[in-house]
């Protein structure tokens, strides 16, 4: 069975509802096992490929996901189009704990990640300018309007290392950058997923005001997991009305041919 749409669940989100399974598959890749099997089945008769970004049972730190395979994974089953679902904190405060954001900008704080498919004698260079997928996030962005749901797009997510939240000073630092959010996972799957030369957009599903608020304590892991669980109803409602837009539909972006002027190992000596 070959999935041409692919969806990533983050906290929160371990499976997809109304997926009517067909099975799950345990994927070998060159760089090693994925998060926990892909999951193949069919979204109101659309093929989807469904999987756990922290494993089941919520086992990989953000540090520890293995994003390489699980991006591999998920292109060797035929994704095209990748839509990745993940909790983040607020930096402004437009941005309410149970919304939703699609985010069209990063800055890349991580620090301990494999992050590309590169290197060992082949060298590549893809254009990041723009690290999500325009079309496919514009489609999210219609789709959301046209259900009602609270959902904006253009937003800027800072991707730190974690697993510990921010301290107060640096949350304030984020926000004075003019960020709107903060998570520990999108930007490394965005550079693997344009390496893999999928389209990929992200659901920001906004559960907390991180650590910058005088008048809060801060953030924890707990209350993340409670906001989310009692909004990733609004997450699955528009993956489950975009997916039969996407499917047949081509691709109208230049995301699939993102190695095209991006290698630089001279051809006659690539491995
Ligand atoms: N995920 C959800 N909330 C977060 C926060 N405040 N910081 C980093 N990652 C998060």
């Amino acid at each position: 069975m070959n999935a041409p749409i692919g969806i990533i669940g983050g906290s929160g989100l371990y499976r997809m509802e109304g997926l009517a399974l067909d099975r799950a598959v345990a994927v070998q890749t060159p760089f090693g096992e994925p998060s926990g099997p892909v999951h193949l089945g069919a979204l109101d008769g659309i093929p989807v490929a469904f999987l756990a970004r922290h494993g089941e049972g919520h086992r990989f730190t953000p540090s520890e996901v293995n994003y390489r395979a699980n991006i591999w994974a998920l292109k060797s089953l035929g994704v095209e189009r990748l839509i990745s679902v993940s909790a983040v904190g607020s930096l402004q405060a437009r941005h309410r704990p149970g919304e939703l954001r699609l985010v069209s900008q990063f800055i890349d704080k991580t620090r301990h990640r494999k992050d590309t498919f590169f290197g060992g004698g082949l060298v590549a260079h893809v254009s990041f300018a723009e690290p999500t997928c325009t079309h496919l996030s514009g489609a999210l962005l219609a789709t959301g309007r046209a259900l009602s749901l609270p959902v904006e797009g253009d937003a800027l997510y800072v991707c730190m290392e974690g697993p510990a939240f921010s301290t107060r000073a640096e949350s304030r630092l984020h926000q004075s950058w003019g960020a709107d959010l903060i998570g520990m996972t999108q930007v490394t799957e965005a550079r693997l997923a344009r390496e893999a030369e999928l389209c990929y957009a992200c659901i920001a599903l906004v559960t907390d005001y991180d650590a910058w608020r005088e008048e809060e304590e801060g953030v924890d892991a707990t209350s993340v997991l409670e906001v989310m669980h009692a909004n990733v109803d609004k997450a699955q409602a528009l993956l489950r009305q975009v997916v039969p837009q996407l499917s047949g539909a081509p691709r109208a972006c230049a995301c699939g041919e993102a190695l095209k002027a991006a290698l630089f190992t001279a051809p006659e000596t690539v491995p």
